[in-house]
C-alpha cells in the first residue's frame, strides 16, 4: 500500500471522502467510507470509529477494519481503547504513539477525536501491528484530525436521519398493531407476518436495503383493513360475495394510505400485491408469474403461513409443520416455487423463527 507524499494527495483524500460522506445518509456507508479512506491513505492495518452513546455516554465502537467480524464487540475490552477514548473525551487533542504502550497491545497508533460544537462525539483510531514497525508522522496526525471534521458533520446527519427513521419505523408499527387489535383473532399477525418476510428475504440473500423495505411492508401490508367495517373483517360466519369484495379492496385501499407518506416502490408492491397468485388467480389485479414482484410474493407466503397457524373463529390453527406442508404444496399455484424453496430453506436454518418448538 502507497502512503500519500504531496499536499495534492491529501486534498484529494478530502474530497474523495467528503463526496461518498456526503452522497449517503446511511450510517453504514458513511462508517466504510470513512474507514477505508483512512487505512489506505496510511497504509494501517486497523482502523476503528468510536461514537458517543447517548445512554452511557461511552463511546462505542460502530465499524472497524482489519478485524476479524465477531472482535468488533469486544473491542474496547480486548484492546485497551476505553482508556485511549477517555484521553481523548478528557482532552480533546489528538494523540500519535509510536512506542509499544502496555496498555495497548497492538502498536503505533493514532487517535483523533471527532468534534461538533465543542463536544468529543466520537473518536477515529487507526494502528499498526507491531510487525510493521511503521511509525506516525504529525503530518498523519493533522490528515486524520482533517479528516475527522468532515466526518463529525457527515455521523451526525446519519444518526439524526436513522433516529428519524426508527422513530417512522416505531409509527408504522403502532398503526400496525391498532389494526391487528381490531381483531382479537389477528393480534400481531402484522408483525408475525413482517419478521416472516425478512426471515424468506434472507433466505433468498437479499440486500440490507431491500429487507429494511419488506420488514416495513410486512407490517404495513394490511394496514388497508382499516377502510372496512368492524362489522365485515371480524364476521364470524361465511362472507357474502358484497363483504368479500369488499375485503378485497384492502390491498388498493392500503397502497392508497401509505403512498401519501411512503414513496418507496417495494413497499407499496408488497402491499398491494400480497394477496395476488403465482397462478393469477389471486387479487386486486390478478397479476400471474413474473408480473408479480418478490416482495408481493414474499409477503404472500408469509401471511399464509400466519393466517394457517393461528386460530381463526371458524377454525383452529395448524402445526408449524403441517402449514408447511401445506404451502410447498401450493409451489406452482398459489406460490412461486423459488420462494417456497427460499421459504423451506428458511424454516430448516431457523426453525425459532418459524415458532417450530
Ligand atoms: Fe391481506
Amino acid at each position: 500500500m502507497k502512503r500519500y507524499r504531496h499536499e495534492k494527495d491529501i486534498l484529494q483524500v478530502l474530497l474523495e471522502v467528503s463526496r461518498k460522506v456526503s452522497s449517503s445518509l446511511d450510517i453504514d456507508q458513511v462508517t466504510r467510507a470513512i474507514l477505508q479512506q483512512a487505512k489506505s491513505f496510511l497504509a494501517t492495518d486497523y482502523s476503528t470509529l468510536f461514537i458517543l452513546d447517548d445512554r452511557s455516554r461511552q463511546l462505542i465502537p460502530i465499524g472497524a477494519l482489519g478485524f476479524k467480524s465477531n472482535q468488533l464487540e469486544n473491542l474496547t475490552i480486548l484492546l485497551g481503547w476505553e482508556k485511549i477514548n477517555a484521553e481523548l473525551v478528557k482532552t480533546g487533542r489528538a494523540m500519535v504513539v509510536n512506542e509499544t504502550r502496555s496498555d495497548f497491545p497492538l502498536g503505533a497508533f493514532i487517535a483523533v477525536p471527532l468534534i461538533k460544537k465543542n463536544k468529543v462525539i466520537g473518536s477515529l483510531i487507526v494502528c499498526n501491528s507491531k510487525k510493521a514497525g511503521t511509525r506516525f508522522t504529525d503530518a498523519d496526525k493533522h490528515l486524520l484530525y482533517t479528516l475527522s471534521n468532515q466526518v463529525a458533520v457527515a455521523l451526525l446527519n446519519a444518526q439524526l436521519y436513522k433516529n428519524l427513521k426508527d422513530q417512522y419505523v416505531r409509527t408504522v408499527a403502532s398503526l400496525a398493531a391498532a389494526i391487528d387489535a381490531r381483531d382479537p383473532y389477528t393480534h400481531g399477525h402484522s408483525e408475525r407476518v413482517s419478521a416472516y418476510a425478512v426471515a424468506i428475504s434472507t433466505a433468498l440473500s437479499c440486500t440490507v436495503r431491500f429487507i429494511e423495505n419488506i420488514k416495513l411492508a410486512g407490517l404495513l401490508h394490511d394496514v388497508g383493513k382499516i377502510g372496512i367495517r368492524d362489522n365485515v373483517l371480524s364476521k364470524d360466519g361465511a362472507l357474502n360475495d358484497d363483504e368479500l369484495k369488499k375485503i378485497r379492496e384492502h390491498p388498493v385501499i392500503g397502497t392508497r394510505i401509505v403512498h401519501e407518506v411512503i414513496s418507496t416502490p417495494l413497499i407499496i408492491r408488497g402491499i398491494r400485491e400480497h394477496h395476488e397468485r403465482f397462478d393469477g388467480k389471486g387479487y386486486p389485479h390478478g397479476l400471474k408469474g413474473k408480473k408479480i414482484s418478490l416482495e408481493g410474493k414474499i409477503i404472500a407466503i408469509a401471511d399464509t403461513y400466519d393466517s394457517l397457524t393461528t386460530d381463526r373463529p371458524y377454525r383452529r390453527g395448524v402445526s408449524a409443520k403441517e402449514a408447511v406442508m401445506e404451502i410447498v404444496h401450493c409451489a406452482g399455484t398459489q406460490f412461486d416455487p423459488v420462494i417456497v424453496h427460499a421459504f423451506e430453506r428458511s424454516v430448516s436454518r431457523m426453525p425459532d423463527v418459524w415458532r417450530f418448538v
